[in-house]
């Protein structure tokens, strides 16, 4: 291929400016054009299309977000927006796309793919929910900055002797949670892939009390049924305690990518670059076992994560 695109969608994950510019300076280096698109789906309807060179993608390896902009785009869901997005790539004479972003991108990657686009998959979400991958692109660095604050939270969790409960994202993936609530040393750890006991939890925390401890953190993924606020009254009610919580929200989303999180970004785009300048698409490149992989996307799209379930008993070992 001679001319490629890129663009950034779905929610916007730290790492996504690594990926443009690994693919932006590949591109250039194998002699192709290269295109940015910006507020993914919606620009690709829109023709907000603007060429890349060398300058453009200079100092934006260590910024959170993107600089190409991104959106959840409703009008890319027809057929109708389906087929303005292709005429608008032809009349450009865009012949291949990359795009980095989650399940969803990868959906619409794969509508495009059906209608003839060559496409490749960067996977790019906080929330590492694919399961073809080993991990996604913005994972690693949410999982730090929710280590910062359980470090924040227990200075004045200990001091004021209290329970925490920490909610952090992970609508129907519970990884964000598992990686940082091992890491980070939590008394307990509710993901959405796993029922658990008030009545356990609530034990738990009064024996930790018993045996000496001052304070003690949980760490609650977003897509657990049960709501935050709710569980704080009723914890309280079972066992007396001090208990507050903290919603991390969007933050876990800012923030200067990790190295894992660069590295898998320069990686992954590195090979989507080459693959289209060897006129090869329709697939999505992740990571397995350390090395970069390229599944067709077909079979990436829809492969949730499973949870790592093994992981917990080792926590509940931990932190007793
Ligand atoms: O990026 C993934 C994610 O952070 C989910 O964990 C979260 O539920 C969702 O995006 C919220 O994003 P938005 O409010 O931007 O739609």
């Amino acid at each position: 291929m001679r001319k490629i695109g890129i663009l950034t969608s779905g929610g916007d994950a730290p790492g996504m400016n690594a990926c443009i510019r690994a693919a932006v300076r590949s591109a250039l280096y194998y002699d192709m054009k290269i295109i940015g698109i910006e507020r993914g789906y919606e620009g690709l309807i829109d023709g907000t299309f603007r060429e890349m060179d060398l300058a453009s993608v200079g100092d934006i390896l260590h910024r959170g977000g993107t600089i190409l902009k991104t959106a959840r785009s409703e009008r890319f869901r027809t057929d109708e927006g389906q087929y303005a997005a292709i005429r608008n790539l032809e009349k450009a004479g865009i012949e291949g796309l990359i795009v980095c972003g989650g399940d969803g991108t990868y959906r619409g990657a794969l509508d495009l793919q059906k209608k003839g686009v060559s496409v490749i998959g960067v996977p790019a979400t906080i929330d590492n929910d694919m399961g073809y991958t080993d991990f996604t692109i913005g994972f690693d660095t949410a999982v730090n900055t929710v280590l910062d604050a359980i470090s924040m939270i227990r200075d004045t969790s200990s001091s004021h002797e209290r329970t925490t409960i920490i909610e952090v994202m992970g609508r129907e993936c519970g990884d964000i949670a598992l990686y940082s609530g091992l890491t980070g040393g939590a008394d307990a750890i509710l993901i959405p892939e796993l029922e658990f006991s008030l009545g356990e939890l609530a034990d738990k925390l009064v024996k930790g009390i018993e045996r000496g401890k001052n304070h003690s953190v949980i760490i609650k993924a977003e897509g657990v049924e049960i709501s935050t606020k709710e569980l704080q009254q009723k914890l309280q009610e079972m066992t007396a305690l001090d208990i507050r919580t903290v919603t991390l929200a969007y933050l876990q989303r800012g923030g200067s990518p990790s190295m894992a999180d660069r590295m898998l970004a320069t990686l992954t785009a590195n090979e989507a670059a080459k693959l289209l300048y060897d006129d090869r698409s329709g697939v999505a490149v992740g990571m397995t076992g350390g090395r970069i992989v390229a599944t067709p996307l077909r079979d990436a799209v829809g492969i949730r994560r499973e949870a790592n379930l093994a992981l917990l008993p080792l926590i509940d070992m931990l932190s007793r």
